[in-house]
């Protein structure tokens, strides 16, 4: 038996504007999937989608024609379509326990790279931000294509204990239908692109040193800019609205939704109890979790 748990993700900031070449800051989430993969008689080979997906990509990476049968059980706390980047932990998870199966040594680098091959088949042009948060876990600075950089610090305590999720529910627009609606109008947002560029910049000294004042204002600025390319719902613009009316920061976090849910907030405010009671206003379902944990485990 080959069990192998990943994290979640979150993005502080440059989700959409990283799929264009501009850096992302990601967390690692403590909401874990968990694979397991039990070798199998013949024959009570067990089915499912996401082994047709993550199946031929071993296949070819590793030029094999067949793999052994096996059964495997998925369990997870992530919730699905809300952009905590379930879709990249179940399948580096997933990849991370078949490899073992095939005796393939441990390596990330290799389950980083198939896991990336599976997000394009889930979402078509992913900037690989997801992937490689979930796989190397803590915080991830990342720009596409460029080398990994997990950071070597955490988050500062005096935020860390303070950020709220909530959850606005499943965005109607899948991640895929949200990047390429970006995608038709990246030329017309070049200047909010630099823009939410430089927020990035800026945002990794005020986490690393607890700057709130700092860290509060990025927020809203690079929230903003969310909203003006058009991945933010007018809902939950103002649900974040009531948040900074009350002295807190929040925003979507990852791909966003323009119907109505936008998957989850990252909200922040030093006293945590009024977001909680904000989203009890909108009888949404909220929580609290560690940020920046440990990535893909083998168990
Ligand atoms: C999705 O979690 C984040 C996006 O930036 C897409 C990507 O990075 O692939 C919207």
């Amino acid at each position: 038996m080959i069990k192998v748990s990943a994290p979640g993700k979150i993005h502080f900031l440059g989700e959409h504007t990283v799929v264009y070449g501009k850096p992302a800051l990601l967390a690692a989430v403590d909401l874990r999937v968990t694979t397991t993969v039990i070798p199998a008689k013949a024959g009570i080979h067990t089915n499912n989608d996401l082994r047709k997906i993550i199946e031929p990509i071993i296949k070819k990476y590793l030029k094999i024609k067949t793999i052994p049968p096996y059964n495997v059980e998925i369990s997870s706390q992530i919730p699905i379509g809300a952009g905590l980047g379930s879709s990249a932990a179940v399948s580096a998870a997933y990849i991370g326990t078949l490899l073992c199966f095939l005796k393939i040594k441990w390596d990330l680098n290799l389950i980083n790279k198939l896991t990336y091959e599976a997000e394009k088949v889930f979402h078509g042009n992913p900037s690989g931000g997801d992937n490689t948060t979930v796989v190397y876990g803590g915080l991830i600075s990342y720009i596409k294509g460029g080398p990994i950089e997990p950071l070597p610090f955490s988050i500062s305590p005096k935020l860390s204990k303070n950020f709220v999720l909530i959850n606005t529910g499943k965005p109607v627009e899948t991640t895929r239908q949200m990047v390429e609606m970006v995608a038709v109008h990246k030329d017309k947002f070049k200047k909010i692109f630099d823009e939410q560029e430089k927020l990035v910049s800026e945002l990794l000294p005020a986490i690393e040193t607890g700057n709130e004042k700092g860290f509060i204002r990025i927020i809203q600025e690079g929230e903003k800019n969310l909203e003006r390319i058009g991945v933010v719902s007018p809902y939950v613009k103002a649900i974040i609205r009531k948040i900074e009316k009350a002295g807190g920061a929040a925003k979507i976090c990852g791909a966003g939704g323009k119907t109505k849910a936008t998957g989850i907030l990252l909200a922040y405010h030093h006293n945590k109890k009024v977001l909680e009671k904000i989203a009890k206003f909108y009888i949404l379902p909220y929580f609290s979790t560690s940020l920046g944990v440990e990535g893909l485990k083998l168990h």
